[in-house]
């Protein structure tokens, strides 16, 4: 057996080496309140014809109303980003302007999700400085913690299903690895979520000559 023991930090959203603003925050560990926020910016970013998109910099206050269509109230602060608007790219995958350069601003929306049909209706206002240093900091006791996650929940495994396949691309084994065991799953409230999952991985019977990636066929190994 050959078990490996691997630590996964992953930014599904955004991550930044910026100082997060610490704030308010009520629904910390709802992820459909950032689903609600990721509505909001992308239609944000989507009535703008021209200049760059902006990216979540933080979530400052949350509410939702109980029930499937839920109905949020959200306060959430914005940074500009390098990618122009034309370009179309998820805000998740552009990276912050310098300071100095970078406009930020403050949005207050109204998203009311339907999950049946996947849609959503978003009524937002958003103030947009260049100030960057007026930024207000605010006390906050959740963010930049690190809360325990469900082992079990969809985050955790899309997440590891990409780390495990990038571990089979890049390492020098004859064999693929599979997923034996979660150990700790855990995400941190910053400029977007970052996860925090510690997972143990052993090889399988099947090789990377043979197989592009892992299939239910592929079965670990128990060599001694
Ligand atoms: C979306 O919100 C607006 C304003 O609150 C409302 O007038 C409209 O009926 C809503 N549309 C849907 C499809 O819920
Ligand atoms: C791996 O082992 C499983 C169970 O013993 C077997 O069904 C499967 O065919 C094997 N796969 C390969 C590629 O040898």
């Amino acid at each position: 057996m050959k078990p490996f023991m691997v630590l996964a930090l992953c930014c599904s959203f955004f991550c930044s080496k910026a100082t997060p603003l610490p704030s308010e925050f009520s629904d910390c560990d709802d992820p459909d309140v950032f689903k609600a926020v990721d509505a909001a910016l992308k239609k944000y970013n989507g009535e703008r014809a021209t200049g760059n998109q902006f990216a979540l910099y933080v979530v400052m206050e949350a509410e939702r109303t109980a029930g499937p269509d839920a109905q949020f109230y959200v306060k959430y602060r914005i940074f500009e980003t390098s990618c122009a608007v034309e370009e179309n790219t998820p805000w998740q995958h552009c990276s912050y302007k310098p300071s100095a350069e970078a406009k930020t601003g403050e949005c207050i929306a109204r998203v009311h999700m339907n999950d049946a049909e996947k849609t959503s209706n978003v009524s937002q206002d958003c103030k947009i400085s260049s100030d960057v240093s007026k930024v207000r900091v605010i006390q906050a006791p959740c963010l930049g913690c690190y809360h325990p996650l469900s082992t079990d929940s969809s985050q955790v495994s899309e997440i590891l299903e990409r780390a495990i396949q990038n571990f089979n691309k890049r390492s020098t084994e004859a064999a693929l690895f599979k997923l034996v065991e979660i150990k700790e799953a855990r995400r941190q409230v910053v400029a977007g979520w970052n996860y925090k999952i510690i997972y143990e991985i052993e090889e399988t019977n099947c090789s990377k000559d043979q197989f592009p990636d892992l299939t239910p066929e592929c079965r670990v190994t128990s060599r001694g």
